[in-house]
């Protein structure tokens, strides 16, 4: 198992540049996914989600605008959002590839994207749709805490924490995002529905759509995944 595991890993890595989408709703594991296969593949993890709180914590223009936005469970503007991205996706360290974590999120910016990336010349692999039920994403939200300092995501009823309040890996203070409060975490899940859910047909059409059940262990995820990017 562990071998054909590895193999799978050293085919996949073997590609030269690899532009992967992660798509699904809140909680469901697109950033712990993103992360592992970041790490894996070597290739960058652009989550717009911690590109608008670290704008939040640097209180820069982009951070006072989002933040009541963010903290409501609504979405950024599809303008901001696609001006970000097409500054972000001509830096230099994405020329090899990226996971894309939370964009697109609408129609219009998948269409953007699409504009974004074929004046770039590129090409997306695969979007990577990963669903279950609302009471599972529910659950994982409320006991995730992030670190602050390297942004790794912890789970407080699935991980073992070393010492209380502090990353496993860095130390850093483990705080609970702002937007995870139940009544933001419903809204969410509705603005989910409704605005991203509608990009699921349209990579579908696309031919880029890779269904993946979210609802096993981070591990067995993680499979699912190698295994239908083979
Ligand atoms: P964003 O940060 O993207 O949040 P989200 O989509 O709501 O998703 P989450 O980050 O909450 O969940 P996740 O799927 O990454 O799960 P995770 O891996 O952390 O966006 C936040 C906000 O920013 C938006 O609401 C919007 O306002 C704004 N925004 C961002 N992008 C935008 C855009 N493109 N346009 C407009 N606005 C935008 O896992 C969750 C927990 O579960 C963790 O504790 C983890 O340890 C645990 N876990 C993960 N996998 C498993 C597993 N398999 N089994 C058990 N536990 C697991
Ligand atoms: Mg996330």
């Amino acid at each position: 198992m562990v071998d054909s595991i590895y193999r799978r890993y050293s085919s996949l890595t073997s590609k030269t540049v690899m532009r992967l989408v992660f798509l699904g709703p809140p909680g469901i594991g697109k950033g712990t996914q993103a992360k592992m296969f970041s790490k894996k593949f070597d290739i960058p993890h652009l989550s717009t989600g911690d590109i608008i709180r670290s704008e939040i914590e640097q209180k820069s223009s982009l951070g006072l605008k989002a933040e009541s936005i963010i903290n409501s469970g609504h979405l950024v503007s599809d303008d901001i959002m696609l001006n970000i991205m097409e500054n972000r996706l001509q830096q230099d360290d994405v020329k090899t590839g990226y996971i894309l974590d939370g964009f697109p999120r609408t129609i219009p910016q998948a269409e953007g994207l699409d504009k974004i990336i074929e004046r770039l010349q590129q090409r997306l692999d695969a979007v990577i749709a990963l669903d279950g039920d609302e009471e599972t994403v529910i659950k994982r939200i409320s006991s995730r805490r992030s670190c602050r300092n390297c942004g790794a995501i912890t789970n407080i009823h699935i991980d073992s924490i070393k010492e209380e309040g502090k990353c496993n890996h860095c130390g850093g203070e483990l705080y609970q995002r702002d937007d995870d409060k139940p009544e933001i975490i419903r809204k969410r899940l509705l603005v989910y529905q409704k605005q991203t859910e509608p990009l699921i047909n349209y990579y579908r059409n696309k031919s880029l759509l890779l269904k993946v059940s979210g609802m096993g262990t981070i591990k067995e995820v993680t499979n699912s995944i190698l295994l239908e990017l083979e």
